[in-house]
C-alpha cells in the first residue's frame, strides 16, 4: 500500500492508520477475493476515494450533493452516484466494505435504521462496514446488532479537525456483516 498522506488529502496520521485497518479487516474477510469493491457513503469531496484508490482498490463514491460531487468527480477516477444514504442504488450482496464516514448524524436519528439496513442489504456476507459520527447516539451500538453486523470495534474519540481547528467528539465503530443473520 502506497502511504497518500503527503500529497495533500489533509488526513491525519491516526486517520489513515483507521482506513487502513478497514482495508485490512476487508482483506481478513474475503483472502481469495481478487477485487475489493468499496461504497464511499456520502463519499463528499472524494478524500477518501481517491485514498482508496491510490492503495489499488476499487471504489464507488454516493452523496446528497450535486455541488460536491461535481468536485469528487474531478478528483477521483471512481464512479460517483447523485443519491440519498436512505436508498443505495446498487445490487444486493455488490460491496466488500462500506466507509460511512462522518455522515450518519445528517439524517434524523429514527431513520439511521434505514441506512443499515440498506447497507446490510448492498454488502457481501462479511462485508466490513465503517462508521464514524460526530453524534454519539446512545443506542447506535444496539442498531449495529438488530440490523445484522456484529461490532468488531468501537470507540469514542477527541480530536481537533486539523482544517477548521475545531475540538469534536466521535464514535467510531468498524462492524462485520453476520452471514447466518435476518
Ligand atoms: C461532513 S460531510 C462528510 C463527507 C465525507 N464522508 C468526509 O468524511 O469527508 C457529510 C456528507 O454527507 C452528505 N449527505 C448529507 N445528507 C445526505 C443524505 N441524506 N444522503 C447522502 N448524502 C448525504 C453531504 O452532502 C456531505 O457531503
Amino acid at each position: 500500500m502506497k502511504d497518500e498522506k503527503h500529497v495533500g488529502f489533509q488526513l491525519e496520521d491516526w486517520q489513515i492508520e483507521e482506513r487502513k485497518y478497514f482495508v485490512s479487516l476487508i482483506s481478513e474477510s474475503f483472502p481469495n477475493l481478487r477485487r475489493i469493491i468499496i461504497l464511499d457513503l456520502c463519499c463528499g469531496l472524494g478524500r477518501d476515494l481517491k485514498l482508496f484508490e491510490s492503495w489499488g482498490l476499487s471504489g464507488v463514491g454516493t452523496d446528497i450533493s450535486k455541488e460536491v460531487l461535481e468536485i469528487a468527480c474531478h478528483q477521483c477516477y471512481s464512479l460517483v452516484l447523485k443519491s440519498d444514504m436512505r436508498e443505495i442504488p446498487f445490487l444486493d450482496n455488490y460491496f466488500t466494505g462500506v466507509w460511512a464516514c462522518n455522515c450518519i448524524h445528517h439524517i434524523p436519528e429514527s431513520e439511521v435504521g434505514m441506512v443499515f439496513g440498506e447497507v446490510f442489504r448492498v454488502l457481501k456476507n462479511d462485508g466490513v462496514f465503517f462508521v464514524s459520527t460526530n453524534h454519539l447516539f446512545p443506542e447506535l451500538e444496539g442498531s449495529f446488532i438488530a440490523h445484522g453486523f456484529s461490532i468488531l470495534k468501537s470507540e469514542k474519540r477527541r480530536w481537533k479537525n486539523p482544517q477548521s481547528g475545531i475540538k469534536r467528539h466521535s464514535g467510531i465503530f468498524f462492524a462485520r456483516k453476520e452471514e447466518s443473520s435476518l
